[in-house]
Order: C-alpha cells, then sequence, then structure tokens
C-alpha cells in the first residue's frame, strides 16, 4: 500500500532551458513541495537545464530522436527509460515534442503540462506573441494534464497575467514565466496531497468535480 506521507516521485522532461525544473528543484530543497524527482530526461543531451539535475545528483539521461526510426519507437524507449523510476507523476517541463497516442495513455492522469497561454487559447508556439498581434490584454500560463490532443487535456490550473502597452513577445514572456513557476510548483504539490485527481469523467478537487479550471492570483 502507498505510503500516504512519502513524497511524490516525480520525473521531469525537459528539452532546453529548465527554468521550471529549477523552481520544482527549489521548491523541494526549500520544504514547499512535498516531491522528488528521481530523474531528468531530455531528448537534447546539451539541454543546459540538466544542470540544475546533475548539481544536485539527481539522474540525467538523454535520449536523442536522431537514434530512432519513428516517433513510437522512441517513444516506447522513452517510457522503458521512466518506468525504470516508477513515478507517480510525470511533469512535463519545456518538453518540446509530439507524444504519441501509446505514450499518453501509458500515462494517464499521471502526466502533466504547462504551456504558456490560457489554454485552449494559443495552443502550439509563439504564444506571446500571438496573444499581442490579437490585441489580447490578458495572457497567462496553464497547467493540465496531457491527453492525446497537442497542448490539450483538462486544464487543473491557470495563472492570468495582464498584457501590458509597449509588451514585446520577450517581455510579456519573462513575466509569465514567472508566474509558470509559481503555478507548476501549486500544481505538483495539490497532486502530492492528493487533492487533484482525473478520472473518466474528468477532473476532480478535494473530492469535487471540477468544471473550469482553477484561478490563481498573479504573484
Ligand atoms: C515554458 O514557457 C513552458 O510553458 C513552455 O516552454 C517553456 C520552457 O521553459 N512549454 C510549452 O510551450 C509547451 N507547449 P523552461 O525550459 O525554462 O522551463
Amino acid at each position: 500500500m502507498a505510503d500516504a506521507h512519502a513524497p511524490l516521485k516525480l520525473v521531469v522532461l525537459i528539452s532546453g532551458r529548465g527554468s521550471n525544473l529549477k523552481a520544482i528543484l527549489d521548491a523541494i530543497d526549500a520544504g514547499r513541495l512535498s516531491a522528488a524527482v528521481c530523474a531528468v530526461i531530455s531528448n537534447r543531451a546539451d539541454a543546459p537545464g540538466l544542470e540544475y539535475a546533475r548539481q544536485r545528483a539527481i539522474d540525467t539521461l538523454a535520449l536523442d530522436p536522431a537514434d530512432y526510426p519513428d516517433r513510437e519507437t522512441y517513444d516506447r524507449a522513452l517510457q522503458g527509460m521512466i518506468d525504470l523510476f516508477n513515478p507517480g507523476l510525470v511533469v512535463l517541463a519545456g518538453f518540446m515534442r509530439i507524444l504519441s497516442p501509446g505514450f499518453v495513455r501509458h500515462y494517464a492522469g499521471r502526466l502533466i503540462n504547462i504551456h504558456p497561454s490560457l489554454l485552449p487559447a494559443f495552443r502550439g508556439l509563439d504564444t506571446h506573441r500571438r496573444a499581442i498581434e490579437a490585441g489580447h490584454e490578458v495572457h497567462g500560463a496553464s497547467v493540465h494534464f496531457v491527453t492525446e490532443e497537442l497542448d490539450g487535456g483538462p486544464v487543473i490550473a491557470q495563472v492570468r497575467v495582464p498584457v501590458l502597452d509597449g509588451d514585446t513577445p520577450d517581455t510579456l514572456a519573462q513575466r509569465v514565466l514567472e508566474q509558470e513557476h509559481h503555478l507548476y510548483v501549486k500544481v505538483i504539490q495539490w497532486i502530492a496531497e492528493g487533492r487533484v485527481t482525473l478520472d473518466e469523467e474528468g477532473l476532480r478537487f478535494d473530492g469535487e468535480r471540477l468544471d473550469a479550471p482553477k484561478q490563481l492570483e498573479a504573484r
């Protein structure tokens, strides 16, 4: 039987900078998040964010897509690698790959992603520029369980960030990113506490159906 007090075991997947990974590790180090990162896996051996894990002697692994004939074979190898660590939750933190349906189904209810927009608005890339060009006054970030749809899946929580006069994609991205860090830690803590769950009917928060994403105040 699972120990209710054991920290939630995470495997984190990254492709680059790893600032969300760093926020998660800092929160664990500071005792604000009852989780343990057992491994960080990247599709790029040179992802700068891997350094945050190495500094803490956490296992890092890189799996180069060029070594695999197709997406399904790559994802099966990735799945095998993740499952070696038997995580309670797989955390996509800037992992910039489309995942195959078999992979997503295997981790149903224990695979989450952070995306820099108020989903369902602006799925895909370049969200900050698109929000500015669309004249949106409010932008933000979302954390969601992953389903087979790109940047789809039930949204657990969002944080809203105002678009300011004179914002460029970079200035807006920077302000959103700071909020992402708080949002991701908060949602992972909820999952660690068993407060957020996903079943066939959808999301539950504290046992109640969650019909709309939780909205967090920007800090
Ligand atoms: C973050 O802004 C994250 O929301 C985004 O990539 C960035 C990774 O930054 N993810 C996506 O766009 C997923 N569709 P980080 O490597 O510094 O955490």
